[in-house]
């Protein structure tokens, strides 16, 4: 897979793509996560990617000529599967996004910023808009970082555990059980005694019920899903 991340700020995102689990998953050569500054692909001597909006409202807009070239570079070395943009609009990112974009071979992520980009590049360019929650960031990067991290660690191979990506919370609808590690007895607190039994069985029918209590109590929206 390989995944193109397109911003003003790419510092931003130098940290979460490059540690732990996306780390490794570049090195294995399950994924390539390349970065574009959008500014490299202005021509004016001050490389302006923004602008005042026509109609005279506060806050700048990003120019579409930067973004238009920089993507128009990108597709005529390769075809995309998506382009997304990520925007405090955008539909709602969980993990059944995640898991689509997992599957698909190349994709773009254009991070917003300033009050947004030209409307043009939204309506003949993105194929896709997420959000990744209803509260409003700084910019896109933040949310470009989450959306690539929750799907590169879904790649068959970049989990250390196999299973274990297929365990996660909300890979079912489901919150994860409880787990615990040693000492089976911490300040006189114990871990449940089913899992210390080695009965497979019992071991996974109570992760079962703890699984479906725990999303009654704290998740009740999912078990409607
Ligand atoms: N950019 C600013 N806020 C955002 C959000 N909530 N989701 C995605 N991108 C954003």
């Amino acid at each position: 897979m390989r995944i193109d991340i397109l911003t003003v700020v790419p510092e931003l995102l130098d940290s979460p793509l490059n540690e732990s689990i996306l780390k490794r998953a570049q090195n294995k050569g399950l994924v390539e996560i390349v970065v574009h500054n959008i500014r490299d692909y202005t021509y004016d001597k001050h490389h302006q990617v923004d602008d005042y909006p026509f109609g005279g409202e506060a806050g700048m807009v990003m120019k579409p000529e930067p973004v238009f070239r920089c993507i128009e570079a990108l597709r005529s070395q390769r075809d995309y599967d998506e382009i997304i943009y990520t925007s405090p609009d955008g539909i709602r990112y969980d993990q059944h996004e995640a898991n689509r974009l997992s599957t698909l071979e190349n994709i773009i992520i254009l991070c917003g910023h300033y009050k947004g980009l030209d409307y043009r590049i939204r309506e003949h360019l993105v194929t896709r808009e997420i959000s990744i929650g209803d509260y409003v960031l700084t910019g896109g990067e933040l949310a470009a970082a989450i959306i690539t991290d929750s799907v590169v660690r879904i790649i068959p191979g970049a989990i250390g555990d196999e299973a274990s990506a297929l365990t996660d919370c909300f890979q079912d609808n489901l919150l994860a059980p409880p787990v615990y590690t040693r000492p089976a007895v911490f300040n006189g607190w114990e871990v449940p005694e089913v899992l210390l039994s080695g009965h497979a069985a019992n071991i996974r029918k109570w992760q079962d019920e703890q699984s479906l209590e725990r999303t009654r109590r704290l998740r009740p929206d999912l078990l409607e899903k």
